[in-house]
């Protein structure tokens, strides 16, 4: 039964079929044989949301305040400032929700300066009370709804840096006003589909290796896109800041390959064994070259038919990964400026909402600790 898989597989990838999403499925039962836990793709979501929420806060709210008294403000419209680190998550949440992907996420304080962000609902209200108890375990629980199933977990939201327990403390609305560096601040409640299946009196529940690919990259593109658009291109056409590949001898902003690739160093010390890159087949950097032969052919796909992500599984050594590739756009004017006009870049054509590369997202499929082994006795 392993065998006949194991080979369509490789020819699978030999073959460069990867146009559809290559899911692989026993014959007998139509059960796919990889599927993610669910608290593994929540780690994975929340560490993309958290790397993307750390580099914001240190490296533009609190470094550029520090540097150049540029203010993060609830009126960041008005004041040509930089949106709240609240806010810049609320954005981003909003963009991945229009995806409709099932996926949510919020944050939430048992002492909300935003009545709007206390607890929704009991649990909500339990999970902030037991992350402020165990900040390094989230709170978990499994919604019913009809014929849907949904993931539920609160993850602590810590002060991350002295400006977010300062700005609290001094809200005129802030309920509590002795939040220290590092307190728990309150928490992030993400919430997404999943699957459930009963085998030999056993249940599981589990993600299709696609989706939790689809849940990272929307989160990515929404962290992406926002900070494309309402912080590079606003502060630049307000000629309040500008980006720069040079950011920390400036004063600057982080381009957005800069914050994307930073958020991604600070997850792989987390040790999740989960990865993402930007790559491109006219990179300015060329490390951000295709690594392999599948990213490459994906590039070349994308670039025509740019509506499609690639997505497959490779195997290093006795590890498989579930690797998927999304079309990376130019979102505003400012990509295609900077990069027609970069030195060192190959390509100096590029048009507004054109691909310029590619997202590559990828985590292990390894069935130890997966969930279920289809062949008994194996
Ligand atoms: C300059 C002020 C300021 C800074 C800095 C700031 N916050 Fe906030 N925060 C706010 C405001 C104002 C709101 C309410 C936004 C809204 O209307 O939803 C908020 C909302 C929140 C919420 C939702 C609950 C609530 O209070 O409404 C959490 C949790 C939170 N912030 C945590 C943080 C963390 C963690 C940091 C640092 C990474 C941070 N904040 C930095 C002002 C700030
Ligand atoms: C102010 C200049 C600037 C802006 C604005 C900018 N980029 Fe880049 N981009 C760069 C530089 C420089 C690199 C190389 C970064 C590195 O060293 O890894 C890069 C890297 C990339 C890469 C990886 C491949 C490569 O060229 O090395 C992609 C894809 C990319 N950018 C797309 C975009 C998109 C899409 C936008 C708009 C959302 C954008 N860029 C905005 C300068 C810019």
């Amino acid at each position: 039964m392993r065998t006949p898989t194991r080979i369509l597989l490789l020819l699978c990838i030999l073959s460069w079929a990867w146009m559809a999403p290559v899911i692989e499925t026993s014959a007998e039962d139509s059960v796919p044989l990889d599927g993610v836990p669910p608290d593994r793709v929540a780690h994975y979501l929340h560490s993309v949301i958290e790397g993307s929420r750390t580099i914001y806060s240190q490296y533009l709210v609190e470094r550029l305040k520090e540097t150049v008294g540029l203010d993060a403000t609830e009126n960041w419209e008005e004041d040509n400032t930089l949106p709240l680190p609240a806010q810049f998550l609320a954005m981003t949440s909003e963009h991945v929700r229009s995806q409709n992907l099932g996926l949510s996420y919020k944050l939430m304080s048992l002492w909300p300066i935003n009545p709007k962000n206390g607890p929704a609902s009991l649990l909500e209200k339990k999970g902030l009370q037991d992350v402020l108890a165990s900040p390094d375990d989230p709170f978990v629980w499994i919604e019913e709804n009809k014929n849907s199933l949904s993931y539920n977990t609160i993850f602590a939201d810590k002060a991350v840096t002295r400006q977010c327990a300062a700005c609290h403390n001094n809200h005129p609305e802030s309920p509590k006003k002795d939040f220290k560096l590092g307190d728990v601040l309150g928490g992030i409640h993400i919430q997404f589909p999943i699957h459930r299946r009963t085998e030999g009196g056993k249940t599981d529940h589990y993600v299709l290796p696609e989706m939790a690919a689809d849940y990272i990259h929307a989160i990515l593109e929404a962290d992406r896109t926002i900070y494309a658009q309402y912080v590079v291109h606003r502060l630049e056409k307000k000629k309040v800041n500008y980006a720069s590949a040079n950011w920390w001898e400036n004063n600057a902003l982080l381009l957005p390959a800069q914050f994307l690739l930073n958020a991604s160093e600070l997850i792989k010390t987390l040790r999740l064994n989960f990865d993402y890159r930007l790559i491109s087949l006219w990179p300015i950097n060329p490390n951000n070259r295709p690594a392999n032969e599948f990213e490459r052919t994906g590039l070349k796909f994308m670039s025509e038919s740019p509506h499609h992500p690639v997505k497959g599984i490779m195997r290093s050594g006795n590890q498989k990964y579930f690797q998927a590739i999304y079309p990376d756009r130019a979102v505003t004017t400012s990509c295609v400026k900077c990069h027609n006009a970069h030195p060192d870049s190959p390509k100096n054509n590029f048009l507004l909402n054109q691909v310029m590369g590619g997202i590559v997202v990828s985590f292990p499929l390894d069935r130890e600790e997966g969930l279920v082994s289809f062949t008994p006795g194996e």
